[in-house]
């Protein structure tokens, strides 16, 4: 029998991205190993240190980097620790592989690289022009990554993430709304959902089919976020009018796109698959997860989110 291929799941405990891909690569028949902030922080000093030795003892085939700074607003008030987590650590993560030709990195990157003036999907052979300081971030990390020029590293650009675990927007609107008979959503903000298992199956495709460099993943077609409240609430037949709101009536200290949407046509290129269309996904997850109540949301850190 062959041996089980490994990984390592940075953020796999935890991570609304990464426990996805640990969870779809342990369904794959991998040996998954996750490791959290508890075991690995990489704020801690010698985090780097361990984390080599690590490599070294497990030799795993796969790292997934799904530790990230991940809350947008309150990266503007951060920028050292959002520059730390979103450029410095992919960095090293890319020079740790660079040695260790065996191992494949998948890093996730955001839509927020984007500065929403274009009005049709974003393609890998677009400039970048974050609005935002966790957006630069994202810049800094995936061209640190990028110029390294490797064959084994896999930048994943994905957006507006919903599933299971960590709270997320869908979460937070379902419950605003079982709360509620109104809320007000943001209608001039356009961009592409994506399910987390979805990114999961493809990243792994990804993988299998030994890509390397840049690519988009997200789910096809495209919404405004009171478009993704408005389809959610209607799955779950609440009885909550859905307002929609400008970005004006609605301010954040962090400036977001007003559309991100990913042209996935990289990775259709190279698995020959495409995404689920968002709504057709979002049904999945509200059917498996969120009609048991058994997604509870984070609704302070969801708050700050993308
Ligand atoms: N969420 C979205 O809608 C979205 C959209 C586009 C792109 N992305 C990208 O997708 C990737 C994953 O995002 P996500 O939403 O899955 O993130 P997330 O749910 O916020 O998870 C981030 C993970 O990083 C860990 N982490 C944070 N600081 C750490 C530290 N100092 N040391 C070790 N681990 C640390 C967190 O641990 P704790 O739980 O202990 O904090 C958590 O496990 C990111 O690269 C993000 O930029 C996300």
């Amino acid at each position: 029998m062959a041996a089980k291929r490994k990984a390592l799941v940075l953020g796999g405990f935890t991570g609304l991205a990464a426990t996805a891909q640990a969870n779809v690569l342990e369904e794959a028949g991998w040996e998954v190993g996750r490791l959290g902030r508890a075991d690995l922080d990489f704020q801690a000093a010698d985090a780097f240190g361990k984390l080599e030795r690590l490599l070294d003892a497990l030799e795993p085939d796969l790292l997934v980097n799904g530790a990230a700074y991940t809350q947008v607003d309150a990266a503007e008030d951060n920028p050292d620790a959002a520059d730390f987590l979103n450029r410095a650590v992919p960095t090293a993560l890319g020079r740790m592989v660079k040695s260790r030709p065996s191992c494949v990195l998948l890093h996730y990157s955001s839509d927020f690289v984007f500065s929403g003036k274009k009005r049709s999907p974003y393609t890998t052979d677009d400039l970048t022009g974050p609005l935002n300081v966790y957006g630069k971030s994202k810049v800094a990390g995936e061209e640190a990554l990028l110029s390294l020029g490797l064959y084994n590293c896999l930048v994943v650009r994905t957006a507006w993430l919903f599933g299971p675990g960590r709270g997320n927007f869908v979460t937070t609107v379902l419950d605003l709304c079982r709360k509620n008979s109104s809320i007000n959503v943001v209608h001039d903000q356009t961009g592409s959902p994506t399910y987390t298992e979805d990114l999961a199956h493809c990243s792994l495709k990804l993988v299998e089919a030994e890509a390397h460099g840049l690519f988009h993943v997200a789910g096809t077609g495209e919404a405004t976020w009171c478009e993704l409240a408005d389809e959610a609430a209607r799955l779950v037949k609440l009885e909550c009018a859905i307002r929609p709101v400008t970005s004006a009536d609605f301010p954040r200290k962090a400036a977001r796109p007003a559309y991100s949407v990913l042209d996935c046509s990289s990775f259709e290129r190279v698995t020959g698959g495409k995404p689920r269309p968002w709504p057709q996904a979002l049904r999945d997850y509200i059917y498996k997860y969120t009609m048991s109540g058994g997604d509870e949301p984070d609704m302070e850190r969801n708050a700050d989110r993308v």
